[in-house]
Formats: C-alpha cells, structure tokens, sequence
C-alpha cells in the first residue's frame, strides 16, 4: 500500500499524538534508510505501521493476542502493552494487507527487540526511539551516533530502556537482554 494511503487510512486510529509520533518515526526512518542503504518502500510500511495496536486497550490486546495465537508470556501479561508489537502485525495484515515478512518483523519487535535484528528492525527501533518529538537525557548523542553508526546508536538505545525500565524497578522482557547480547556480540566479531 503507498505511503499516502496509509497515512490517511490509519490517522483517525490514532490519537492526535500518536499520529504526529508516528509520522515522525517516518522521516527519521527515511533518513537512515538512506544513510544505510535499506530499500525505502519497506521502511515507510513498516514506520507507518508500528504503532498501530498502540491505541488499544490492554483488555482488547490480550484478546487479540489470544484469537490469533501470539504467545502471552508473562511479562507481556504484567504489562499487555508490550503486545502491540505482535497485535499489531494482526492488524498490519488484515487492515492493510501487508505480508512482507520484513515489514512485519519490523513492526513485531519494534518495542522489545530481538536477537539477530536485521537493518529494518534497526532503522525502525531506532527512528522510534530518537523521533523528533522525543526528549531525554542523551537523545542529541544518541541522534548524533544514529547517523555515524547503526549498531552502536541501537546498542545505546538498547541499554537506555533497559537502565530505564531498572530504575523504575520494571521487569525486562528477555528479548531486549537477547537483542542487546546478540548485538555487543556481533559488533566485537565486527
Ligand atoms: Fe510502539
Ligand atoms: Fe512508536
């Protein structure tokens, strides 16, 4: 589906906010798909997509996790809004018929990461993560590392969320701990 026609069908899903939000993952991910030579078409898809669960309760999460089989581990059921990821791939595919697995992917763990993130899964996780409609401590660093380096600028905003959710005493879903593993790994074997 074009970019425009994404764009108009999914706004009135979204809160006035999260539509700005999403809209400014779209340019930062084009910016980077650029930068790192990642095919545009997919990017877009898969920026305009990720939030598109965002919105629902955590009630209507858990029973569209539960009707289209997408395992509930337990701490996605402390906190149901980490199924937004994979709810989200349900409606990607039914409301906007994409079946790129990619994209959906992309989309899938754009929250938690994952181990082996392909460059999609990078450039997404990232463009959400240094939008221009972020702000916290080390996001002008963090910007600045995300166009010297893909790896490092994700390996740092990896260990962001995961310092974050330790100082607010919240439990860490094991595929963030596998997503930053697997990177320091791969970035030492270079
Ligand atoms: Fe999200
Ligand atoms: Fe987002």
């Amino acid at each position: 589906m074009n970019e425009l026609i994404i764009k108009e069908k999914i706004q009135p899903h979204l809160s006035p906010k999260r539509f700005g939000h999403t809209l400014g993952v779209v340019e930062v991910a084009k910016k980077l798909a650029i930068r790192y030579h990642e095919p545009i078409e997919p990017v877009v898809e898969a920026a305009l997509l990720h939030d598109c669960a965002r919105n629902f309760s955590n009630a209507d999460l858990l029973k569209l996790a539960q009707e289209n089989a997408i395992k509930i581990d337990r701490v996605s059921k402390n906190d149901p809004s980490l199924l937004h990821g994979p709810v989200g791939v349900v409606i990607a595919q039914k409301d906007y018929g994409v079946y790129d697995e990619a994209v959906l992917n992309a989309i899938r763990y754009h929250t938690t990461g994952r181990k082996k993130m392909t460059q999609l899964d990078k450039i997404i996780y990232l463009a959400d993560c240094i939008e221009p409609g972020r702000n916290y401590k080390g996001l002008t660093e963090l910007r600045d590392l995300a166009v010297f380096d893909l790896d490092m600028a994700v390996l740092e905003a990896l260990t962001n969320t995961l310092k974050f959710l330790l100082d607010k005493g919240q439990l860490i879903h094991k595929q963030t701990v596998s997503a930053r593993n697997d990177l320091i790994l791969r970035i030492k074997k270079g």
